[in-house]
């Protein structure tokens, strides 16, 4: 049993604090937003992520997770300090550390014995060197610490899953005996253990996300070669994927990859190339692809509806994928910001993620249920691929559709039973041996 303080009660914070708890640790999550403690001591979730809840709430009332605002408290009999805040994008794709700067010098000011800090925040290659220079500068007498850097692998939607099954647990620093210390902490779970230095568990992060990114713009770029081909691409993905070089994860062709890791990881890893005097290439083709998927979809409409001003579009999901509210670089928003632009009357539904979507994005009319959203619709996009969407009734969406008109940008549907039902049906990829899919070649049969 260990002690831990748990800095950021975001995702990767509650996520880690909470399974650390249910390990049999005594966890303190710390925040400085006093309304997300109090809700959490109240059992109220600042996010939403399948069985997340049952845990926190068996957790409290086992006295294993407490929260709080005050680092004293937080970090009085601590082992370990975790940061997990938030890093968001800054102004030219580079990571914005303040919230890792204030959690570091909140650290050292109220340490009082040796403590071992460990970064779990997706962080510049370096931060870590950085956080214990802050540590350092800000500690009013000299206590013992080492900063390890611990990054996290989990999914959001699968978050509980990935950290109790993890593919492997990686730490860095200069100090070898902090590491075996946090390696201990890791030992129940069970997955190999990587110990290596500061900067290239750092790397490990970035890289594994970045290669994650590149799979999946490299399925959609062969996905809109298999549409002016006439070639299935869901068919080529699952024929490549039994090769065990390669294999069957994200190879999922659709609307681009979205959500608060992906994209601005990808961009901070190019960000930091680039100031180091490395030239990115492939990085940045990453993220021209994944920008221009988003595109194909509002092309599409446009090709199968003339145009799509003064038309009423619903779109099928709104969260930037399924288990999840999260809508951050959710593709489903920022097709509906394009349509919207082009003055079409946008209509949305989603789970759970509508509330999320009425701050941001106040235009999209948020429907009840698919049925409805589908009503008097010109078109239907799939852009999050819930679960619930999967075993429609298509008669029924057929039926309330003005003109059924269905864009999958997910490939939930089969085609040709789609257009026996009477849609129009447009998927990502999907050429059919040349049958449909691909309205703008000229050897498509039309
Ligand atoms: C991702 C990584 O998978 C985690 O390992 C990592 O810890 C996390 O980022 C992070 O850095 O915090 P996440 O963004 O939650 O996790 O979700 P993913 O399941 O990886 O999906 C990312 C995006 O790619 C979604 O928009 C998803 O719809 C899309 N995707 C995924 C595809 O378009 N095709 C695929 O085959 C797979």
């Amino acid at each position: 049993m260990y002690n831990v303080c748990v800095v950021g009660v975001g995702y990767v914070g509650l996520v880690t604090g909470t399974c650390f708890a249910d390990l049999g640790n005594r966890i303190i999550a710390l925040d400085i937003s006093e309304k997300r403690i109090e809700n959490l001591k109240q059992g109220v979730l600042p996010i939403y992520e399948p069985g997340l809840k049952e845990i926190v709430e068996r957790n409290i009332n086992a006295g294993r997770l407490n929260f709080t605002t005050d680092y004293t408290e937080a970090l009085k009999d601590a082992d370990f300090a975790f940061i997990c805040v938030g890093t968001p994008e800054g102004v030219d794709g580079e990571a914005d550390l303040q919230y890792v700067r204030m959690a570091a010098e909140s650290i050292a000011q109220n340490m009082d014995h040796p403590l071992i800090i460990i970064n779990k925040s997706t962080v510049p290659v370096g931060t870590g060197d950085w956080v214990a220079e802050i540590v350092r500068k800000n500690q009013p007498k000299p206590v013992d610490f080492a900063v390890v850097s611990c990054p996290e692998f989990l999914r959001e939607g699968s978050a509980i899953r990935d950290f109790l099954n993890p593919d492997r647990t990686v730490l860095g620093s200069t100090d070898k005996e902090a590491c075996h210390k946090v390696a201990q902490l890791h030992l129940p779970l069970r997955a190999p253990i990587v110990i290596t230095d500061l900067r290239t568990a750092e790397m490990i992060k970035y890289a594994s996300n970045a290669f994650l990114a590149t799979r999946i713009s490299f399925i959609n770029e062969i996905a809109n070669i298999c549409e002016a081909l006439g070639a299935d691409v869901k068919e080529v993905a699952q024929g490549m994927g039994y090769d065990k070089r390669i294999g069957h994860h994200f190879l999922e062709p659709g609307v681009g990859f979205g959500g608060s890791c992906f994209p601005k990881d990808v961009k901070a890893l190019a960000y930091m190339a680039q100031v180091n005097g490395t030239h990115p290439e492939l990085l940045q083709a990453v993220i021209g692809i994944n920008m221009t998927q988003r595109k194909q979809i509002v092309i599409k409409l446009e090709d199968l509806l003339g145009s799509v001003d003064g038309k009423l579009i619903g779109l099928l999901g709104l969260a930037f994928k399924e288990n999840t509210d999260d809508i951050r670089e959710s593709p489903a928003i920022a097709i509906a910001d394009m349509l919207h632009n082009l003055g079409a009357n946008v209509r949305g539904y989603d789970p759970v993620a509508g509330e999320n979507v009425a701050r941001v994005a106040p235009y999209i009319e948020l429907c009840d249920d698919p049925y409805t959203l589908a009503r008097g619709c010109d078109a239907l996009v799939v852009a999050t691929p819930w679960n619930e969407f999967k075993s429609l009734d298509m008669g029924q969406i057929c039926a309330e559709m003005k003109t059924p008109i269905m864009v999958d940008g997910r490939n939930l549907y089969d085609g040709r039973i789609m257009m026996e039902m009477g849609f129009q049906y447009r998927g990502v990829g999907r050429g059919f041996g040349g049958n449909m899919g691909a309205s703008r070649t000229k050897d498509n049969g039309k």
